[in-house]
């Protein structure tokens, strides 16, 4: 056949596919696939709530959880080990910050959901200060008639535990307190995940020789309660649930594997149905199959999503206690897990902190403080003696008050004077 006559078809062809391109373009730019949904989803009135006897899909969680983490979508990590993406913190230049919270923001929201921050503490005259303070806790907390200290899921007897330890730190050593809160990496992650206004709260956990593993779980707020509470939550709260928290460790001791290093399942975080299923059988059964753990060292550090599948791992070593403080980084618009009053932390540490500024400025390591000490959000107030500042929608925070304070030179009597009038105006 000659050329020609080809022609008409082949352009017939490229004409009907560049047609049936726009229209799929089209229909993609409209999000008309997702308007449908929507529509549908107006019109029925649907369950609002999970069943406690409800099947969960194994092989969907097996799909979601076989991903595989691409060292290409994170470009600012040094590594992938076990689909778990590596940073090291003592590469960070500082010009990155913005790209490098998009990455965190990105992992824990859409990818495994895990990550490390190798060398989050380089200075171990910080972390040996707050580990002498810690073990100064435990001695006295030990001489008093017992309590139980265990965890959330593991028993009482294999470790030591300091609840409140963030409190607990400051009231025993501030200065120790304060050159461990001010390293700038906490308000990095906080601010990634949870935007800029945040709480932190922590616990100290020593894991003994022969601890055994917990069993897998996911964390607060709805990974602590019971399957039939859980379940008095509409589904959306089971999303918002994962969003309000940011869940961390630093490692206190070195953590070889046989001292069990926290046992992850990467992408499980993206379970709909995952604070129902964790407590089915055969879903902590998938974990045991398929987790993953990577050795740290002391002063690294990592943090997940609080959805995530995850236990600690057995301490299998015969003389080697694994050390942790566990963090959770609370959102200004949730509950935290523990009660953090700050005007004692900033009483006892505003001596130090503010000879800190005298001599660096307020640099970011004192803001990383603040951050982390004081309140960040205004909410809750009394609107009537605290109105709305001028030309702003909010009253003035803690964070405002102690910036305003440090900027201007106040002394521990002028701030802690400030903060009690504000919160007795905050009252009902
Ligand atoms: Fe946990």
């Amino acid at each position: 056949m000659p050329p020609s006559a080809t022609r008409p078809g082949v352009t017939t062809a490229v004409a009907a596919f560049a047609t049936l391109a726009t229209v799929v373009g089209a229909i993609h730019y409209l999000e008309i696939p997702s308007l449908l949904s929507q529509r549908k989803r107006s019109r029925k009135v649907e369950k609002r709530c999970y069943d406690t006897e409800e099947e969960y899909s194994l092989a969907a969680f097996k799909t979601l959880t076989s991903q595989i983490t691409l060292p290409t979508t994170y470009p600012l990590a040094i590594d992938v080990q076990k689909n778990i993406p590596i940073y090291d913190c003592s590469g960070f230049k500082g010009t990155e910050t913005e790209a490098l919270k998009d990455e965190i923001f990105h992992i824990l929201y859409h990818g495994p959901g895990v990550f490390v921050f190798k060398h989050f503490f380089t200075n171990m005259a910080t972390l040996d200060a707050a580990n002498a303070a810690f073990a100064s806790i435990i001695a006295s907390e030990q001489a008093q008639p017992a309590g139980a200290k265990g965890d959330h899921f593991a028993p009482a007897s294999a470790n030591s535990r300091i609840w409140n330890s963030f409190s607990k730190h400051c009231i025993r050593d501030p200065a120790s307190f304060v050159a461990y809160y001010s390293n700038p990496l906490f308000r990095l992650v906080s601010e990634a995940y949870l935007g800029p206004a945040y709480k932190l709260t922590t616990q100290l956990n020593v894991v003994k020789p022969g601890g055994a593993a917990q069993v897998s779980h996911r964390d607060y707020h709805l990974g602590f309660q019971t399957a039939e509470a859980v379940a008095r939550w509409p589904k959306p709260m089971h999303d918002a649930s994962r969003l309000l928290t940011l869940q961390g460790a630093v490692a206190h001791s070195d953590m070889p594997l046989e001292s069990g290093p926290t046992r992850l399942l990467p992408f499980s975080q993206g379970f709909g149905e995952g604070f129902m299923a964790y407590r089915r059988g055969e879903f902590d059964a998938y974990f045991l199959e398929k987790y993953v753990a990577l050795p740290l060292e002391k002063g690294d550090a990592v943090f997940f999503s609080p959805a995530l599948f995850h236990a600690a791992g057995e301490n299998r070593t015969a003389d080697f206690e694994r050390s942790a403080n566990l963090i959770q980084v609370s959102s200004a618009f949730g509950k935290t897990m523990e009660t953090v009053d700050s005007l004692p932390l900033v009483e006892k540490s505003w001596d130090i902190l503010s000879e800190k500024c005298r001599k660096e400025g307020l640099n970011d390591e004192v803001e990383a403080f603040v951050c982390a000490v004081a309140e960040g959000y205004p909410f809750p107030t009394n609107l009537d003696r605290r109105p709305p500042a001028p030309g702003g929608m909010a009253p003035e925070s803690e964070q405002d008050v102690l910036m305003r304070a440090l900027s201007d030179g106040w002394n521990k009597e002028e701030v802690t004077e400030k903060l009690t009038e504000m919160r007795k105006a905050s009252g009902a």
